[in-house]
This record gives C-alpha cells, structure tokens and sequence, in this order.
C-alpha cells in the first residue's frame, strides 16, 4: 500500500466573522482534500470566528496588535513564531484587517494566499462593491492570490465573475460575491497545497496544465438576447 501525501499545514488569519475560513474548515474534512486547517488565528481577540474553529476542534491563537502599537514588526514577529512553531506551511488570509509588512511577507512568499471580494486588479484595496456599483461595472467578483508586498497586488490563483444586476446594493453585491468566495478559496488552495499550482521565481503563476484552462464558459452580463 502507497502511503498517502502528507497534508500541507494550513493556518487562517481572521479579523472578524470567518465565513471564508468556516468553508476552508470544511473542505479540509474531506479525506482528499491536500490540507489541514491546522491552525486559525485572530489578532482580534474577539473575533466571532474563533469560537467557530473552536467548535469544529481546530486549535485557535490570538496574537492582539494592539500591545504593540505602530510597531508593525514587533506583532508580526510574534505572529510569524506562532505560525512557525504551530509548523505551518501553508497561510491563508480571510478577512484578515492587518496591512503586512514586505519583512513578513517576504518570510512567506508562495506559501500566502489572500480572498479579495473583487476582480483583481480592479478595485484594489476596501469598499469594492459600493465603488463597483458606483463604477457601474457588469461584472465583478472576487479573486484568490498570492500575497505580495503591495497590497492586493499579487498574482491571482482563481477568480469568480458574478454580474451585477439592477437594483443591487453594495450589501447584495456582497452576498453573491461572497458565495463564490466560499467556492474558490478552497479550490485555488488545493491547487496550491498539491502543487499544482505555484509561484515561480519571477513571481508569476506556475501552473496547472493549459489543458485544464481550456475555457468552457462565458459570462455576458447583460446577457445578449436570443
Ligand atoms: C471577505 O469578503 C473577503 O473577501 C475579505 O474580507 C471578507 C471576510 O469575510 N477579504 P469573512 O470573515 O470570511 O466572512
């Protein structure tokens, strides 16, 4: 009998409520999927998500910012050992509100994933659905990425188009957006924790096989009558 690969350790750093993390959490119970959440931490202690990955059993860690004041790397030193000596491999941020340093970005390089509830690169940065209403776009969405040091700047493992319809709220918006969060953050990081997907010394995406982007699928947002 072959041994099965060993899983990818995989810590979520949350800020508030956890939903994209509750949704890694589950597609990790699956026997074939190539991580385990090993780990989920807040830098807030009250964090609503951290009593949900207490109650699926994952272990949780606070690490509060707020002891260390306008020292950036004070906290994040303290947050790269608990990673560090929880052996992780894999970080993945969900709603994570801390802006990183290039220093602890730097440290995981390849190994980061962030969820941003847009089409990278637009709308980089808060606020993107009432500035995609505001923009009037067709379609938005949401994009997995590698974490890079500027912000939101990274390139991007999967993405998910939803249109925008008449009538939308930036709180509408956000609810169909946020479904597909739940769909591809836990696709793109099997990709990542079995290789098939990487990031390459010239910072580009490696991967997977062109065979398996052959698109299939087109969304035309309003749809073209007939
Ligand atoms: C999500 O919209 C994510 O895209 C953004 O922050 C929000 C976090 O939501 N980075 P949740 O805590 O995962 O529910």
């Amino acid at each position: 009998m072959t041994a099965a690969p060993t899983k990818k350790r995989v810590a979520v750093l949350i800020s508030g409520r956890g939903s994209n993390m509750t949704a890694l959490i589950a597609a990790a119970t699956s026997p074939a999927f190539p991580a385990t959440i090993a780990l989920v931490l807040s830098n807030r202690p009250d964090a609503a998500g951290l009593a949900v990955a207490a109650e699926a059993n994952i272990p949780t860690a606070t690490v509060d910012h707020k002891p260390h004041g306008k020292d950036r790397e004070a906290f994040e030193r303290v947050l790269d050992e608990t990673l560090r000596s929880a052996g992780i491999d894999i970080v993945c941020l969900a709603g994570f509100m801390r802006v990183l340093t290039p220093w602890f970005v730097e440290r995981w390089t390849g190994r980061m994933l962030n969820i941003h509830p847009s089409l990278l690169p637009a709308f980089r940065g808060l606020d993107t659905h009432a500035r995609a209403l505001a923009e009037g776009v067709r379609l938005h969405g949401c994009t997995v990425h590698f974490v890079v040091p500027e912000l939101d700047a990274g390139p991007a493992i999967m993405q998910a188009a939803v249109p925008v319809v008449p009538g939308d709220t930036p709180t509408s918006l956000a609810a169909r957006v946020l479904t597909q969060e739940h769909r591809i953050y836990p696709a793109a990081l099997a990709l990542v924790a079995s290789g098939a997907v990487a990031l390459d010394a010239d910072g580009r995406i490696a991967g997977p096989p062109a065979a398996e982007l052959t698109a299939n699928e087109v969304l035309v947002s309003p749809p073209i009558a007939g």
